[in-house]
């Protein structure tokens, strides 16, 4: 995999390649793997918390990925070695039920579980993966995780499952296998990319398109600067926004928030009863209207003007979803002081990585700005790296 930056992450992270996890398998079980499978950590471009609330999501697929070695195997049980945790996990039919297999193999055996669910059967195999997408940076590393698991154990399987779908039955790992009530936004993202666009995804209908994004064309980079900042409470702030949003819908009398329009907001927050809640509202309405207008931008080519749009969202997830914190925020004001374009953080929220539009060449000097801008504040080193729109999940070899 070519790294596309030399600053941060990247002089830390091995890159995860074909020929690592083929090395790995050939020596830990003494024969070929029958294929190479990966599959990408993302970047929401714009469209945050507006996946389960039936709304739109624009995100990229990064060249971080899972890759996966793997090859049949006869007792019809599924044994999974990860090369980050220096950890081999074996289970068997009886351990397809939630709950059953913890920790990160909970990922692998969701996968099993959730395409066996979906009438599908899953044959037994060996897998060796290995990752070089940042864990814990709101990067999807989990999706990436599944959706490469998934694509090896359907081609291993011989299966014919359509690319929703493989999102659909990752998503339904994540959400009832591993138990996050997150959206489609992560696994539609790592299936369904391509390289060189993002995509536009309407999570209530699904219908999805790839919308070009040759930042390059208009002198423009995305640096993406995680700012190792941990996740602390983040599943039950998660739930908690989903519940709130979920209210709402109840309130105002539609099936989900993505059927308030922009036009009728100021009415729609008039008969909500709390503060709180109306800016909730707020964030999601005006965030599904930033992401139409973001895909028009960049149908028109105007990819600069894509730079407000994120200003714009970074502000309405600080001030109205409230799931930014002082690192990450800090994080974006600096980017700007130093010459990013637009800037705003991406994912779940409540730390992890901010996305920033900067003049081609100039990624590396952000970062060490934002650096700088940490240390002063007594935060620890961010890491950076450039995201460059890559294919989604697909065999390698
Ligand atoms: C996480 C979830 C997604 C989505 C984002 C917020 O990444 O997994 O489904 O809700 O947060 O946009």
């Amino acid at each position: 995999m070519v790294r596309t930056s030399a600053r941060g992450r990247a002089e830390t992270a091995e890159a995860a390649t074909p020929e690592a996890v083929t090395e790995a398998f050939v020596q830990q079980l003494g024969h070929d793997p029958v294929g190479v499978w990966a599959a990408p950590g993302r970047v929401n471009l714009i469209g945050e918390h507006t996946d389960y609330n039936d709304g739109f999501v624009m995100p990229f697929a990064l060249a971080e990925q899972v890759v996966v070695a793997a090859a049949p195997r006869e007792d019809g049980r599924w044994g999974v070695r990860s090369l980050n945790r220096r950890q081999t996990v074996t289970f068997g039919p009886q351990d397809l039920v939630p709950g059953r297999v913890e920790g990160w193999a909970a990922y692998v055996a969701g996968v099993v579980w959730a395409l066996a669910e979906a009438g599908h059967t899953v044959q037994g195999a060996d897998l060796v993966l290995t990752s070089d997408v940042p864990v814990g940076a709101g990067l999807s590393s989990s999706a990436a995780l599944e959706c490469a698991v998934l694509t090896a154990l359907v081609d291993l399987s011989g299966l014919e499952v359509a690319p929703l779908d493989r999102a659909r039955i990752a998503r339904r790992c994540e959400n009832a296998y591993v138990g996050a009530p997150t959206g489609l936004l992560d696994q539609a993202a790592s299936t369904l990319c391509e390289a060189d666009n993002a995509l536009f995804l309407d999570c209530r209908s699904a219908d999805h398109r790839q919308v070009p994004l040759d930042l390059s064309s208009v002198g423009l980079e995305l640096l993406v600067l995680d700012t190792k900042t941990p996740h602390s409470h983040v599943t039950s702030e998660y739930g908690d926004r989903r519940r709130t949003c979920d209210e709402a819908a109840k309130i105002l009398g539609v099936a989900a928030l993505r059927d308030v329009s922009l036009d009728d907001l100021d009415d729609a927050l008039s008969r909500l009863p709390d503060d709180v809640m109306r800016r909730r509202v707020r964030h999601v309405v005006t965030e599904d209207a930033r992401v139409l207008e973001a895909v028009e931008v960049a149908d028109d080519g105007r990819l600069a003007d894509l730079a407000p749009l994120l200003d714009a969202s970074h502000t309405s997830m600080r001030d109205d979803f409230e799931i930014t914190v002082p690192t990450v925020d800090l994080a974006v004001e600096t980017a700007r002081a130093a010459g990013a374009h637009g800037a705003r953080m991406t994912g779940g929220g409540f730390g992890g990585c901010i996305i920033a539009l900067v003049p081609v060449g100039s990624a590396d000097e952000v970062g060490r700005a934002v650096a700088a801008a940490f240390d002063e504040a007594g935060y620890g080193a961010p890491a950076w790296f450039l995201g460059v729109p890559s294919a989604g999940a697909r065999r390698l070899v």
